[in-house]
Order: structure tokens, then sequence, then C-alpha cells
């Protein structure tokens, strides 16, 4: 048993549609005007054809008059004279019997006895019939009348001419009606494709907008439909019309939103600057006391030395906020050369220092590698993921720190054998205040903002950060555009 998948129903664009509808609505119509002007010619044609044949007959039996007195019927050439080629006339007196003949030019088949007889047979009088003779005689119109004698006399006219003539006719018409359906086929093309232009270009906006970033950052949503396309007087238009109506409503929600986002960028900024001044005073202070030389209470001590760390700490998570927010506000950063391969040694050599319980591994190219960025900002990279490995894994922990050029980037490499990311927060590893397991990180100062800094600062260098993380094996990598 097999069963048949339901076929997709291929949908014809309104183009098509238009044109085939428009050659079809021809077709139909030109062969109605078609058919009844072939018959209407036709019955023309032979009612003419029928009058020269009531006056041939008439002629026939004028021609012969009475006869008899010879003892014999009349001749051919009584019959037929000054009738046209082709003509026949068959005469049947009970007396004498049957006797055809035919104006045929000399030497040319006359006919046979069977072909007069069925000739005399088919006609009627007063009513002329067509019938096929066979043969060479083909069809003939016929006509009976009574002589006057009171014999039957039956006169025929070929049908040939007339039926070229209709034959003649149905082509010519035929051929006329095709070529107008080509015509308008052709014609029904451009104009709809003309009509639907405007329609095309609407749909390139559209899809022009579709493309653009507009989830974040500053967007300007200049992008409208072309003024010639939006005349409210044509349906096109107005579909034009509504898209820029939409377009200016999108783009003024837009500025709304940057700029309700630069409000709170700008808070945190000034709310970060004007923390420090108070944080460097707790922390003066605090040290100036520790450092007085008095003799205090160990408790005091204690709390002192507290005050202090705190204050140092949230001195740093507010650089941190500050910096986010400069890099938000998409500030240039400092363009010179950086000697990648010194900087990772000092990285290096600072985090051994800091972890010298961890095992530290540096692979260097041979050849110094530089690129073109602010200096600081990609040692703090460099140093907020060294951190990262020396804080978030467990003292003996490998970390590799690796540097090398790729086609067209600088990728520097820190992987460790550590347990890894906790599976949780992996997809918004890169984003702020993302952390892990909060109690032993907590311990290590652990803020959520280090990554989303890197991530911020490698992204204004148009740079690429990611990691790769398998039970095991954690590599973070940063790649700089070379040169
Ligand atoms: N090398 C690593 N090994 C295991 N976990 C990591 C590693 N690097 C980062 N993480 C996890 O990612 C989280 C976010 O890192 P980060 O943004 O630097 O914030 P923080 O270090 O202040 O917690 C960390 O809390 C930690 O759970
Ligand atoms: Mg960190």
């Amino acid at each position: 048993m097999t069963t048949e998948a339901p076929r997709r129903r291929v949908r014809w664009t309104l183009r098509r549609r238009l044109v085939v509808s428009i050659v079809a609505l021809l077709a139909v119509l030109g062969a109605a005007i078609g058919t009844v002007s072939v018959v209407t010619l036709e019955s023309v044609l032979v009612s003419r054809f029928d009058q020269q044949l009531a006056a041939a007959v008439a002629l026939s039996r004028d021609n012969v008059g009475p006869y008899g007195y010879g003892g014999s019927l009349p001749s051919a050439d009584e019959l037929l004279a000054r009738q046209p080629l082709g003509t026949i006339a068959v005469i049947d007196s009970e007396g004498y019997g049957m006797r055809g003949f035919i104006v045929a030019p000399k030497g040319a088949s006359v006919g046979t006895a069977d072909q007069m007889e069925l000739a005399l047979h088919a006609a009627r009088d007063g009513q002329p019939v067509s019938t096929d003779l066979g043969g060479e005689l083909g069809e003939y119109r016929l006509l009976a009348a009574t002589t006057e004698n009171g014999d039957s006399l039956v006169v025929g006219l070929p049908m040939r001419d007339v039926n070229a003539t209709a034959a003649a006719l149905t082509t010519a018409i035929v051929l006329v009606i095709l070529a107008g359906l080509i015509l308008a086929a052709i014609a029904a093309t451009v104009i709809v494709r003309l009509a639907l232009r405007p329609l095309q270009r609407v749909a390139e906006t559209v899809s022009h907008v579709a493309e653009l970033p507009l989830d974040r950052g500053e967007v300007a949503l200049s992008v409208r439909v072309p003024e010639g396309d939006t005349d409210p007087g044509t349906e096109v238009g107005q579909v034009g019309a509504a898209v820029n109506r939409m377009l200016g409503h999108i783009g003024s929600a837009l500025e709304a939103r940057q700029a309700s986002e630069n409000k709170v960028r700008r808070f945190v900024a000034d709310a970060s600057h004007e923390l420090r001044t108070p944080l460097a005073s707790i922390r003066g202070y605090s040290e100036l006391t520790r450092r007085g030389g008095h003799e205090l209470p160990d408790d005091v001590v204690y709390s002192i030395g507290r005050i202090e760390s705190e204050s140092l700490r949230m001195t740093e998570l507010v650089e941190d906020l500050l910096l986010l927010a400069r890099l938000d506000e998409g500030r240039e950063i400092r363009r010179a050369e950086v000697d990648l391969t010194a900087l990772l040694i000092d990285a290096v050599s600072d985090a051994q220092a800091a972890g010298p319980d961890h095992v530290w591994q540096l692979d260097l190219p041979e050849e110094p590698l530089t690129v073109t960025g602010d200096g600081p900002r990609l040692q703090q990279v460099v140093v907020n993921l060294l951190t990262n490995a020396r804080v978030h894994t467990p003292e003996g922990t490998t970390v590799r720190v690796g540097l090398r050029a790729d086609a067209d980037e600088v990728v520097v490499s820190v992987a460790d054998d550590g347990p890894g990311i906790p599976e949780g927060i992996l997809p918004s590893l890169f984003e702020r205040f993302v952390r892990g397991d909060a109690s032993r990180s907590r311990k290590a100062g652990s803020s959520g903002l280090g990554l989303a800094i890197a991530a911020a600062i490698v992204q204004a260098h148009h740079g690429r950060i990611d990691v790769d993380f398998e039970p095991g094996a954690t590599e973070f990598r940063m790649a700089l555009p070379a040169g």
C-alpha cells in the first residue's frame, strides 16, 4: 500500500492569472464570433447558390419545352444549353426511361449512370438538397422540377466552389482570431507587468527594511517607498502610502526606544562616575585607620579590613559598569599597534603569580603577532579570561593559552581542563550579570560582568568571541581582524 503525499498546490502569480484570464476570455469571445460568422457566411453563400440553382432548373426546363414528337427525349445539347461547366441534368420519363448528362470539358469523365440515378432519387421538388455523388463529381446541390411533358427533371450544380470559398473564409477567420489572441497575450503581459511594477518596488522596499538590524543600536529608518508609488488614487499607491505610514511609525518607535536606552545608559554611567569619589574616600579612610598605628580592638581591625576589601570590590564593580556604559555608547576605541605576544606573556606571568596552584602553559608562534586596537582593553579581555580559568576551576587545573594567525584574523585561545561551564548559563554566557554557581564564585569576587565586558571590547574591535565546551575541556577563543 502506498500513501501519496498531498500535492502542494502551486500558486500562480497575479500577473499570470490576469494574463491567462484575459486571453481565455478573448478566446471564448473569438470562438463565438468566429462560429457565428462562419455559419452566417455559409448560409448566405448557399442561399445565393440556391438562387442560381433555381435559375438553372428553370433554364433547362425552358430549353426543352414540350418534346416527344420525334419519338425521343430531349438531347444533351437541348437540356444543357447555356449552362455553366459541371452542371448535370437528369430526365426521367415513364415512356423512355432515364437519361443523364453533364456539361464537361472534352475528354473529361462525365459521370456514371449510377451517379445520375443517385442524383435523380436524392433531389426534391422546390427544396434544394446537397448530396455527395461520389467519384470525381463530389458534392452537388440538386433541385427537381417537372417538364411540360410531366416528366421528372433534376438539375445539379457542383458545390466545389462554394465549399472552397467557405473553407477559405473559415481559415481566414481562424487565423485572424489566433493572431488577435497572440497580440492580446503580449499586450496583456506588458500592461499587467507595467501596472504591477510599482507593487514590486513596494515589495523591494519592505524586504529591504526586513533585512535591517532593527533590534539594537541607533537605527535611522530612512527607507521609504518612492514618492511616485504612493498616489492614493491607485490601489498600489494606497499600499505604498500605507507602507510609508507604517515605516514612519516604526521609525519613531525605534527612536523612542533608542532614547530610553540612551537615558538608562547615561544614568548608569553618571551613577558609576558619581560613586567613584565616595568609594575612594571610604577606601582611603579605612586604609588610613588601619595603618594609623592606633591600638584597636581585634574586632574593629577586622571590621575595618572588611570595609576596605568590600569597598575595593565595589570600586571594581563600578569601574566595570562605567566601562560597559562607555562601550555601549559606541565611543571609538583607541587604535594603535598591539603586540599580542608580549601582552600574553605578561598576562600569563601575572596569572601564574596569582594562581601558583594551577598549571599554566603558553603556546606562542615563532613570529610576534600584532593587531590594531586598544592595548589596555585587549589586555583586560585576556585578564578576564585567565581570571575565569583560575577562579572557576579547582587547583591543579591546566590552563593552555594559545596564539595563532588564521587566514585574516588573529586568534587568542584560553583552554582549561576544569569542570566546565554550568549548563544553565551557557546560552547567555556573554550577557551581563550572568554567572554560575553562586557560593564558590561569589567568594572569588564574581560579578558576572567579566565575559560581558570581554564581548563588548571584542565587538568594538570588530572581532568575535566564543566558547567551545565539553566536560573537561573549556576553550574560549577571541578572534580579531589581522593587521
Ligand atoms: N573557564 C571557566 N570554567 C568554568 N566556568 C567558567 C569559566 N569561565 C567562565 N565560567 C562561568 O561563567 C560565568 C560568567 O563568567 P564572567 O562573566 O567572567 O563572570 P564572573 O567571572 O564574574 O562570574 C562564571 O560565573 C562561571 O560560572
Ligand atoms: Mg570573570
